[in-house]
């Protein structure tokens, strides 16, 4: 297999470990699941499918034979579980008083979550909806063209910002850039600020991630937009603290509109509301999305200052679904329960909790060759040697699918990081089990 297709988000579909996987399955949700492969599209990293799904409650996924899986992936969505019933009960409300708003008009709960949303960080106050993280990559990337009147936009190889063409022309991964033909013009991609080391230590190695940024400013003389995630969320690279200081410092002295990603990391999951807090720096743009719907609808925002209100004559998110009530009102609920359940605290408590443990099985497994994260974002990197840090990409797929055989689901990225992101509403109890489940896996391997 291309091996730049194992170098991606999430893991791979179409290996021997996924035939082997489907093989052992009961007949009757093969039988299912050839139904699927019959009338999809089959794409990379999804069809054919793992398993068929009946229910989701909490951090559980419900399979068609009645198997509970933890889920420490959720596609991001799942930062207050599955089917909170705040959640529900808001989105029902909703159904039965105002499915929709078509969009020459507004409703209350729209104009409360932009509210909310435009009130959480001084300076961005202005806010738009979208109906998925591609988009709002979007709509965030013409804000810029307009506002600036600069095309040209710095990114970072191997980042996702979403399916779309102008999100992949941003983006950096190859499945999802090869044969579709000409890209957006003026992208200029600068390396990821790799990490191989844990949380957010100071690095000087890190200079040079931000020397070639200013080579590539300073070269063009005419970038208008810098786009990255704060915290890449699938191998779970975390950048020093000075990495984003001084990124921010180097976007004001060539004027250029920093927009940072937090599709998936935001609303909680680092333990904090948007993972940018951490660095004590403000971007020019936000993008929000996946949790923000709840698990529920698919809901995206992008927040922006008032330099940015400048597009009264155009249409930069012109979506079907652009101020939807059930939306608003699903959004409304997660905000509160993050704030009912104190689900920024417990995020950075149960974090606490994983590291200890991670950290424990780092000592014990050779194979581990690295824990990273944040609140209860974490990634094991997968080492045949560690010296050589040589990637452990068969053993990763063997440890994930020894997991989802004991009913612990996760995503492998770049092949070979294992990442965990469980709900944040999950028990401790719950927790350990996880844990505990991994952690037999690495004994198997042994
Ligand atoms: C960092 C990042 N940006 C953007 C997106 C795209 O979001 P969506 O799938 O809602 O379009 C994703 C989705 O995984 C993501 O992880």
């Amino acid at each position: 297999m291309d091996d730049r297709i194992l170098k991606v988000e999430g893991d791979i579909n179409l290996t021997e470990g996924r035939k082997k996987w489907m093989n052992s399955l009961p007949s009757e949700t093969r039988s299912e699941l050839d139904k699927d492969a019959k009338w999809f599209i089959h794409q990379a990293l999804s069809t054919p499918c793992l398993d068929i799904l009946e229910g989701c409650e909490g951090p559980y996924l419900v399979t068609s034979t009645g198997k509970k899986i933890l889920d420490f992936h959720g596609n991001n969505v799942h930062q207050v579980g599955y089917g909170h019933p705040k959640v529900i009960e808001a989105v029902t409300e909703m159904l039965h008083k105002l499915p929709f708003s078509p969009r020459r008009y507004t409703n209350p709960p729209a104009i409360e979550l932009a509210r909310q949303l435009g009130s959480k960080i001084p300076g961005l106050n202005r806010v738009l909806f979208a109906p998925g993280g591609s988009e709002a990559n979007s709509i965030a990337l013409k804000l810029s063209r307009i506002a600036t009147g600069r095309f040209k936009v710095v990114s970072m190889w191997g980042a996702f910002h979403g399916a779309g063409l102008d999100a992949i022309s941003v983006g950096g991964e190859a499945p999802f850039r090869k044969n579709v033909g000409p890209l957006l013009p003026g992208v200029e991609h600068v390396p990821q600020p790799v990490m191989y080391r844990s949380l957010c230590e100071n690095d000087p190695e890190q200079d040079m991630y931000v020397a070639l940024i200013r080579q590539v400013f300073e070269n063009e003389g005419d970038v208008g937009a810098l786009i990255a995630e704060t915290i890449r969320d699938t191998d779970v690279q975390i950048p020093a603290q000075e990495f984003w200081r001084k990124v921010r410092a180097l976007c004001d002295e060539f004027d250029v509109t920093l927009i940072l990603d937090e599709i998936p990391i935001a609303m909680g999951r680092t333990g904090k509301l948007f993972a940018f807090e951490h660095y004590g720096i403000t971007p020019d743009i936000v993008t929000i999305g996946k949790g923000l719907g709840g698990g529920v609808f698919p809901m995206a925002a992008v927040l922006t200052s008032d330099k940015f209100n400048v597009v009264a004559n155009h249409s930069v998110g012109h979506f079907t679904h652009e101020k939807s009530p059930v939306g608003s009102a699903a959004s409304l609920a997660v905000l509160k329960v993050i704030e009912q359940e104190d689900l920024l605290n417990r995020a950075v408590k149960l974090g606490q909790i994983m590291q200890a443990r991670l950290l424990e099985m780092k000592d014990r497994y050779e194979i581990i060759g690295d824990v990273r994260g944040i609140g209860l974002l974490w990634g094991l990197d997968l080492v045949t040697n560690r010296g050589t840090k040589a990637r452990a990409v068969a053993e990763a797929e063997r440890i994930m699918y020894h997991c989802l055989q004991n009913d612990l689901s996760f995503k492998v990225s770049q092949g070979n990081v294992i990442t965990l992101s469980p709900p944040l509403i999950i028990s401790e109890e719950e927790l350990e089990r996880a844990l505990t489940i991994l952690e037999g896996a690495f004994q198997k391997q042994m």
